[in-house]
């Protein structure tokens, strides 16, 4: 992580001049932070960004640096940049980084400070060895100029078109979440790896709604994550067993 810390450049140039860039580790920062995102998503009071997004939540330290921009000492702009690997189908796996929780305070934005942080973060990924930058985002046309493809769009199928033609299932069906699903999620052969030191995060969205079933032994058998607060309304995001 320190050498991350050091690969952090300075500045962003804004329309008043150059602004600094500094990692967010900090308890102090956190509250800013939280504050940032919230405001700039324009969620609600009973919203929290972090809540639904705790991998970009500095506390848990998951191999992500939390870049800030401050406008002197008060936090204006953020990225976030995780180095991960993505295991493919053959067994190997592809050194990789994603970027997320990118926000501009309402007042800063049109002057291309998320685009010099985002752009900045990628070459830091890309001096560690990523061999791709993925992030999920609707603004295609920022980060279409700094580079990025669209690779795939969300689909969304309503459950109610599905047909049930399968042996209606027996089983002791339970909600809240269970360390098991981060046990299974560390056994996917596809996709972003994930190591035991992405548990914390992974058990702290605190907005997910987990149901799942167990065997008569006792051991969870299959789940399904419903919802992530102020994404994924109503959706089946992540299932497994
Ligand atoms: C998206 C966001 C980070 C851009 O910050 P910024 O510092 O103003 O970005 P830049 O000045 O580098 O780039 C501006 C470009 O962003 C795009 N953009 C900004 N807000 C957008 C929005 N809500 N929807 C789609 N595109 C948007 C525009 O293409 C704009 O291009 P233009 O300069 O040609 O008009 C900022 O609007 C924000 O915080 N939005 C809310 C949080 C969010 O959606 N984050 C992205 C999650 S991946």
């Amino acid at each position: 992580m320190e050498a991350l810390e050091r690969s952090l450049k300075q500045t962003v140039k804004c329309g008043s001049g150059d602004l600094s860039i500094r990692e967010i580790h900090d308890r102090h920062h956190r509250v800013a932070l939280a504050s940032l995102l919230d405001r700039s998503f324009g969620l609600s009071e009973n919203s929290h960004f972090l809540d639904d997004f705790p991998i970009w939540d500095p506390i848990y330290g998951a191999r992500v640096i939390r870049a800030g921009v401050f406008d002197r000492e008060e936090l204006i702009a953020t990225a976030g940049l995780r180095l991960s690997e993505w295991k493919l189908a053959n067994g190997e796996r592809l050194p990789i980084a994603v970027i997320g929780g990118v926000a501009t305070d309402p007042r800063f934005r049109g002057q291309h400070i998320a685009s010099q942080l985002t752009e900045h973060l990628c070459t830091i990924a890309k001096e560690k060895g990523a061999a791709a930058v993925l992030l999920w985002g609707s603004q295609h046309e920022l980060y279409g100029r700094l580079g990025f493809k669209l690779t795939g769009k969300q689909l969304r199928v309503s459950l109610g078109q599905l047909t049930t033609e399968c042996e209606p299932l027996v089983a002791q069906i339970r909600t809240g979440y269970h360390l098991s699903i981060f046990e299974q999620a560390l056994r996917r052969t596809e996709g972003i790896a994930l190591s035991n030191r992405d548990m914390g995060w992974y058990s702290s969205h605190r907005n997910v709604r987990w149901v799942w079933t167990e065997t008569e032994q006792g051991q969870l058998q299959s789940y399904i994550g419903i919802g992530r607060g102020i994404d994924l309304t109503g959706i089946i995001h992540e299932w497994g067993g």
